[in-house]
């Protein structure tokens, strides 16, 4: 089984940090669903130092859940990344996980995220002081380079290497791509042949379904796949993935509405909640008959009562047209996107 750092996790397979999405309600469903690592949202280091209201909602966890709990950070100064990083042990991380990928112009201009590529030195000082002052396990989550010109991945695996990661996830794209065109896995081939055994590599990007999954382990070799957008509106890839089932329709409208309360709860501010959840429910109700409707419906909605009804009403709706769809020899795996 694949390990990072002294955790040895359950399989391989990871939930992708997502900013607005990856959060304590999101990755304690998707733990319950099998994946066996969910790293935070990134979180500023800046951020982390002033520990305001907004920064310790990023720093709540589930600690009978999230087994190894890590935290995803940025910033583009070693000693403050490392004072952040102590700040996050502290409130419990156990894992300190670098955010090298970020393409976002805040983040690149403070020399954080994605700029780390066009310095390796100071992304390796980063690794190291942040090693030393939490005594943590560090791995970071790079992209291939920041353009086309500069495709430094096999550079950044020998400088974070040597600074000690413990694992290095690649999203195959470079920063100059954004999410356009297709992730390149050969990418992530060539550095699993690359670093071998050294630490752990983790495969990500496009990877949808429980083949998707496989075809990237099997053509890559990587000891990790990590998933983000295959997991929106779907944590029951997890459970695909270990060999369980796709949810029936009513596994589904139940966990949608746990899902919700625990979003509330999170939040602490109802009508904020249901606003912030309408992506998840747009998401959840994706490729399902009558989705649109759904969507202008509750995007109009502000009330807890109204939304968690029509979520009654659409989820049950969807079972019918699901199994319509199915008896019509439709996928119906296929057909929830
Ligand atoms: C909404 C959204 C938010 C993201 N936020 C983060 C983030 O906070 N930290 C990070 O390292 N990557 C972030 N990413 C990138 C993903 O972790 C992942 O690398 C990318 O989506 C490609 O994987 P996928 O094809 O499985 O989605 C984000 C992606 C999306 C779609």
């Amino acid at each position: 089984m694949p390990r990072i750092g002294p955790y040895e996790l359950s399989n391989p397979y990871v939930l992708a940090p997502m900013a607005g999405v990856s959060e304590m309600p999101f990755r304690v469903i998707a733990f319950g669903m099998g994946a066996a690592l969910c790293p935070t949202e990134l979180v500023s280091a800046q951020g982390l130092m002033r520990t305001n209201t907004r920064t310790l909602r990023y720093l709540r966890h589930d600690k009978a859940v999230e087994k190894p709990y890590c935290l995803q950070i940025f910033g583009g100064e070693p000693e403050v990344m490392a004072r952040a990083a102590l700040v996050g042990k502290d409130w419990g991380a156990q894992i300190i996980d670098i955010n090298m990928g970020c393409p976002v112009k805040k983040v690149t201009k403070t020399q954080a995220g994605s700029a780390l590529l066009c310095d390796p030195q100071r992304a390796g000082e980063i690794v190291r002081h942040i090693r030393e002052a939490t005594g943590l396990p560090v791995s970071a989550k790079i992209r291939s380079g920041w353009d086309a010109n500069n495709r430094n991945f096999l550079e950044m695996a020998d400088v974070l290497g040597a600074a000690g990661v413990c694992a290095l996830a690649v999203h195959p794209r470079t920063r100059a791509q954004g999410y356009s065109g297709k992730a390149d896995w050969n990418v992530i081939k060539e550095l699993k042949r690359h670093v071998g055994s050294a630490f752990a590599v983790i495969g990500n990007g496009d990877v949808k379904t429980v083949e998707d999954a496989r075809r990237m382990q099997e053509t890559t070799g990587c000891d990790m796949v990590m998933i983000g957008r295959g997991a929106l509106g779907n944590p029951w890839l997890f459970r695909q993935l270990l060999g369980g089932d796709a949810p029936s329709p009513a596994e589904r409208q139940a966990l949608v509405l746990e899902h919700l309360a625990a979003h509330v709860r999170f939040i602490e501010d109802p009508m904020g909640a249901v606003r912030a959840f309408r992506k998840h429910l747009a998401w959840y109700a994706h490729g399902l008959f009558g989705a649109s409707a759904f969507r202008n419906d509750i995007n109009r909605i502000d009330s807890l009562e109204q939304v968690t009804e029509r979520i009654h009403q659409f989820f049950a709706a969807a079972d019918v047209d699901a199994q319509a769809a199915e008896e019509y020899d439709v996928d119906y795996r296929q057909a929830l996107g």
